[in-house]
């Protein structure tokens, strides 16, 4: 049996059971993977029902308004998915005749895809051989074949396409591109992965070398990691809201406001669309931004934090700011905060 066959095999076995499989729609399947690209599957899995009993076909999506697809997606994040999904479908009809295009050309050619869901449309609706590649097919291919060559640098995309590319070829492509993406999402996982119990031990040279927990190798250095805070201080009346830190993480069991932190420094827009902003104020009606601050840098042994603090005005709660301690703005000194919470309240930054 070769590689893709035994992945397969795997997969019959062990693979979920989600609503955008066993369909060969092609107009579903898209919806499920473009809502699936930043979404985790138990999150994207709601969104999806919803999403799909409204607007169950393209011409229900095109003859929407914009602000109700919006609607839909509201909480998800990454609006712009949304509102490309939307033209796409309106693409659809103007220039495919209402017909969802068939070839991977095509497909390629709608707003908001790329090559990852050209291909995973094709495959899984018309069993084209296009190869997915996608962060899991990155981390079993590395593994399986011990590649260190750096998955974000251009040589590194190329021998992974061209890799996951050739394991297709020979193979049913609707099944292997759901085998290789759910083999990565549940058995070769990023950290400690089960390797004694894999079926493909016998085939990683990864597990071989003992490097499984190496791979997939990034160019970008992470000794120094840098972090994006951005802090809400929610205004309630005269109070404030708190939040204790819990994880396994710097500041353990201090306490701070209400944090997102995210890959860069949100811009007003953006944080307005965030998905952690739009559920801490879920419901709430007027969420007056008062100010936002410079960033502020803060160093420490392996971390450089930039932040900010965005201030704001509520005049209402919601069950998610339950979430959060509620104090009166003097208790605050009663807290045990980072220096870097402690300099904004002493308005030093
Ligand atoms: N992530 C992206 N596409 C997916 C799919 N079709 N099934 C499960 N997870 C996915």
């Amino acid at each position: 049996m070769n590689l893709s066959d035994q992945l397969i095999d795997w997969y019959q076995v062990h693979k979920r059971d989600l609503p955008w499989r066993n369909i060969s729609d092609p107009y579903l399947i898209w919806i499920s993977e473009i809502i699936l690209q930043q979404t985790r599957v138990n999150q994207g899995l709601d969104y999806y029902l919803r999403f799909i009993e409204r607007f169950p076909n393209v011409e229900t999506l095109a003859a929407a308004e914009e602000d109700e697809v919006l609607k839909y997606w509201q909480g998800l994040g990454y609006y712009s998915r949304a509102r490309n999904l939307h033209q796409a479908a309106q693409q659809i009809i103007r220039d495919f005749g209402g017909f969802f295009p068939t070839t991977y050309t095509e497909v390629l050619q709608l707003k908001g895809v790329g090559a990852y869901t050209a291909a995973a449309v094709c495959s899984f609706a018309y069993n084209l051989p296009y190869a997915v590649v996608d962060g899991n097919v990155y981390r079993v291919l590395s593994r399986l074949f011990a590649i260190e060559t750096p998955i974000d640098s251009h040589f590194g995309k190329k021998e992974f396409d061209s890799l996951a590319q050739q394991l297709i070829e020979n193979s049913v492509p609707s099944l292997h591109n759901q085998a290789i993406m759910e083999f990565g999402a549940l058995q070769c996982v990023p950290v400690s992965p089960n390797c004694s119990d894999c079926p493909l031990q016998v085939y990683c040279k990864a597990y071989e070398l003992k490097i499984v927990e190496q791979l997939p190798v990034k160019s970008k250095k992470t000794s120094v990691k840098q972090r994006f805070f951005n802090y809400l201080v929610i205004q309630y009346n005269q109070q404030i809201f708190l939040q204790k830190r819990t994880a396994d993480d710097i500041w353990k069991n201090l306490y701070e406001f209400p944090l997102i932190e995210t890959d860069h420094l949100l811009t007003l827009e953006e944080l307005l669309e965030n998905n952690s902003f739009c559920h801490i104020f879920y419901g709430i009606e007027q969420v007056k931004i008062l100010n936002i601050s410079k960033p502020v840098h803060h160093l420490l042994t392996h971390r450089r934090i930039t932040a900010q603090f965005i201030t704001l005005q509520i005049v209402e709660k919601n069950e998610s700011l339950k979430q959060f301690i509620e104090i009166s703005n003097t208790e605050i000194g009663n807290f045990a905060v980072s220096r870097l919470v402690e300099m904004y309240l002493k308005k030093e930054i």
